[in-house]
């Protein structure tokens, strides 16, 4: 007998997730694993993407972590080709990796800028055409998932840098979906809200990585407050429309920016 959640299974099918160190990509990574994918796991922090990938296998899945900054085009290659060689074909990719940024407009300077955008949005550009280019010589389709923001979608002081790097990022998803199509390659973007992972701990933490914990618990209530249910995300709530994204249950979704975020926008 068929089960309901058969379509969400990911059995056969062969990932590569960035960002899987931490927060959203680790979530989704070992949410992948527990439905049956074969993962390579990227990560610019070699020893936390290897413990995840570690934490994986032992569990009983499938998945290896290897270091990769998604800034430098021969990485994101590298993280495709290895699942090639693994497993000789990609079906997933996640381009979840991305860091936040807030500084007033003024006080951006050109070296930041190029930081920025080297991260937030070469680094999925890069992801993004070395997945492409893997499954369009197969012809079996496949599904690219990049993360977003909602911080695309309201103006507020500081989010300059950000808010545009994730705008570029869905669009982006909007034009490869368009040019994979022919070969039932989708593309989906994800924009987030607030989710509370390390990427919320930045703001609240010094030079010597030493969180501010009442500084936080602010954020928190303040990020809590901007929602109309009076709550934050956790990374799993990403993980899990990742999963749909990225399995045939969403086999006729393309081209589509998908926002799980709490409503915050919708009144911010
Ligand atoms: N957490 C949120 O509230 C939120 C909201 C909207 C969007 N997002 C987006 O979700 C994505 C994941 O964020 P998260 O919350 O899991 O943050 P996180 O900080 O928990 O994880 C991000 C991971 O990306 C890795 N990374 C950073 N730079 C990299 C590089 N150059 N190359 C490879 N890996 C690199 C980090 O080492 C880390 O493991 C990001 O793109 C972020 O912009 C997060």
């Amino acid at each position: 007998m068929t089960d309901a959640l058969d379509p969400f299974r990911l059995d056969g099918k062969v990932a590569v997730l960035t960002g899987a160190g931490s927060g959203i990509g680790k979530a989704t990574a070992e949410l992948f694993a527990s439905v049956g994918a074969s993962l390579v796991l990227g990560d610019i922090n070699e020893a936390a993407v290897t413990a995840a990938a570690d934490a994986i296998t032992a569990a009983g899945g499938k998945a290896v972590g290897v270091r990769c900054d998604i800034t430098q085009k021969s990485d994101n290659d590298a993280l495709v080709g290895r699942a090639v060689a693994d497993h000789g074909r990609l079906d997933v990719m996640g381009n979840i990796a991305g860091v936040p940024h807030n500084q007033m407009i003024t006080d951006v300077t050109e070296e930041e800028l190029d930081r920025m955008l080297a991260i937030n949005l070469k680094g999925p550009f890069f992801g993004v055409q070395a997945a492409l280019g893997q499954m369009l010589t197969q012809e079996t389709g496949g599904s690219i998932i990049n993360v977003a923001s909602s911080g695309m979608d309201f103006a507020a002081p500081t989010l300059a840098v950000y808010a545009m790097t994730k705008a570029a990022v869905a669009s982006l998803g909007r034009t490869a979906a368009i040019e994979g199509a022919h070969k039932r390659i989708r593309v989906n973007t994800i924009a987030p809200g607030a989710t509370v992972t390390a990427f919320t701990e930045v703001s609240v933490t010094d030079e010597e990585g030493n969180i501010n914990a009442d500084a936080l618990d602010g954020k928190i209530k303040m990020l809590t407050g901007a929602s109309p249910m009076q709550m934050v995300g956790e990374a799993n709530d990403q993980a899990n429309l990742i999963l749909y994204l990225a399995s045939d249950a969403s086999r006729f979704a393309t081209g589509q920016i998908w926002r799980c975020n709490g409503g915050a926008p919708m009144v911010w």
